[in-house]
């Protein structure tokens, strides 16, 4: 090969191993090879890698910011599920907002899960709703019964184990005995009591120490509470004391203008039914009940008394609200036994009247069955408590009584829902018969 062939080969090796220079080359010619062209291209060169730069950023940011919602959430729905709620439950709960509440305390039960479901839960009480099972439900009267319960002193804790162990109608007797200590033994005597009931209520021992923590009874009001509890001063007497016609009462027997008139027109009410009855013990003085319970007392003995007959300042013969009936020409000796019982104590609450120690309830009142003894409480208080299947202690603590501390009181909507005048109303619409027949939720 000559020199200049092997020159001529270098050059051509040469512009294969660097074609960018011929690509250069080829630009610069075309772009007529000016330097203002090379820097204008440069800057948008630059311009579009730019955007595109921030477009990534942007989407990155997006991808975050989905990442930095969802996650929590997908965290937050496991939490739920492992805890037992099911997608439907999850939604109703982000709805309510429960979430927080329920993963910071582990709540959970199939009866929660259903109430939050259906949205019938009332967020202020979860706790509750974890311990309810079976059969049993929970509506305003509970929630009502759980202020209660905490106005007499019961604990969270204690609250939630007496209604995870108890029927409503082993709770409300709560409410007239003492603040126990050691519920569970309250709530072993009741499971070992399962027959009782509204109409019969027994335990094995007494929880409730008579004419302890004593207090003064309201008597401004025709609603007032009188009881081994609640007295009356020596001195009260009652106003507007009336004689009692001899269609409604035995010569000397009084009462209060308003129970004069009702006890008339409920003796009236049983004559044209074909019944008679009349009183034959009313308005006691605070000395006459001295009187008559010193005798029980001598005659016998302090317990059996005590379940008899009230100590003076406790009866509520002094209130002049109350009649003790016997039945016109019947032979039996307790009005219980009589036909004129029959009426009397079924319509009663007709007339504003109620059967004040009813059978079978002593480890509540304090006292024997008395048949022939009724308290007038006025029309609407008489059918909501005959309803409600209470005794009328039990019923005053429940729905009357004055709170000891305000912050115990549910909320406004609960007291409105569960205003004994409204349940009075309720059970004046229904049939009496159906009324006794089926009560009231609170008689669950
Ligand atoms: N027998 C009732 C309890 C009274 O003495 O008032
Ligand atoms: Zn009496």
């Amino acid at each position: 090969m000559t020199t200049e062939n092997r020159k001529k080969k270098k050059k051509k090796k040469l512009r294969l191993k660097q074609p960018w220079k011929k690509l250069f080359a080829k630009l610069s010619s075309s772009a007529g090879g000016s330097r203002s062209g090379t820097r204008r291209r440069k800057k948008k060169k630059f311009k579009l890698s730019k955007i595109r730069k921030e477009v990534w950023f942007a989407l990155a940011g997006i991808v975050a910011l989905i990442l930095l919602f969802t996650i929590p959430r997908m965290i937050e729905t496991n939490k739920l599920k492992k805890l037992g709620y099911d997608k439907e439950a999850i939604a109703a709960i982000r709805e309510l907002k429960l979430q927080k509440k329920l993963l910071d305390n582990q709540w959970y039960s199939d009866y929660l899960a259903s109430c939050i479901k259906s949205k019938t839960v009332n967020p202020d009480y979860l706790d509750l709703y974890t311990v309810i099972s079976g059969d049993k439900y929970l509506d305003d009267t509970d929630f009502l019964m759980v202020g209660r319960l905490r106005d007499k002193g019961y604990e969270e804790d204690q609250i939630l184990n007496l209604y995870k162990n108890l029927r409503f109608v082993e709770l409300t007797p709560l409410l007239v005995y003492d603040y126990q200590l050691i519920e569970d033994t309250y709530i072993e005597d009741c499971k070992e009591h399962p027959e009782n009931n509204r109409s019969a209520f027994t335990l094995g021992r007494s929880y409730f120490t008579p004419y302890k923590n004593t207090a003064p009874a309201d008597p401004s009001t025709v609603e007032m509470l009188v009881n081994k509890t609640y007295y009356l001063d020596k001195s009260y007497v009652p106003p507007e004391l009336t004689d009692l016609s001899n269609k409604a009462g035995a010569p000397g027997t009084q009462l209060s203008k308003e129970a004069a008139d009702a006890m008339e027109a409920w003796a009236v009410g049983g004559m044209e039914k074909g019944v008679a009855f009349y009183t034959t013990s009313s308005y006691r003085s605070y000395e006459g009940q001295e009187t008559l319970y010193d005798n029980y007392l001598l005659n016998h003995g302090q317990e059996q008394a005590d379940r008899e007959s009230a100590r003076p300042g406790h009866s509520e013969h002094q209130t002049g609200l109350t009649v003790d009936v016997c039945a016109t020409g019947d032979e039996s000796s307790e009005f219980g036994d009589t036909t004129a019982f029959l009426w009397a104590s079924t319509n009663c609450m007709d007339y504003g009247w109620i059967l004040r120690y009813p059978k079978n309830k002593e480890a509540i009142t304090g006292y024997e069955y008395e048949s022939w003894h009724f308290r007038y409480v006025g029309k609407d208080l008489a059918k909501a408590v005959y309803a409600s299947g209470m005794t009328f202690d039990e019923f005053w603590c429940l729905y009357i009584k004055p709170w000891s501390n305000e912050a115990n009181k549910p909320s406004e909507a609960i007291l409105a829902s569960t205003d004994w005048h409204k349940i009075g109303k309720e059970a004046e619409e229904a049939p009496a018969e159906e009324a006794a027949a089926s009560p009231s939720p609170a008689a669950q």
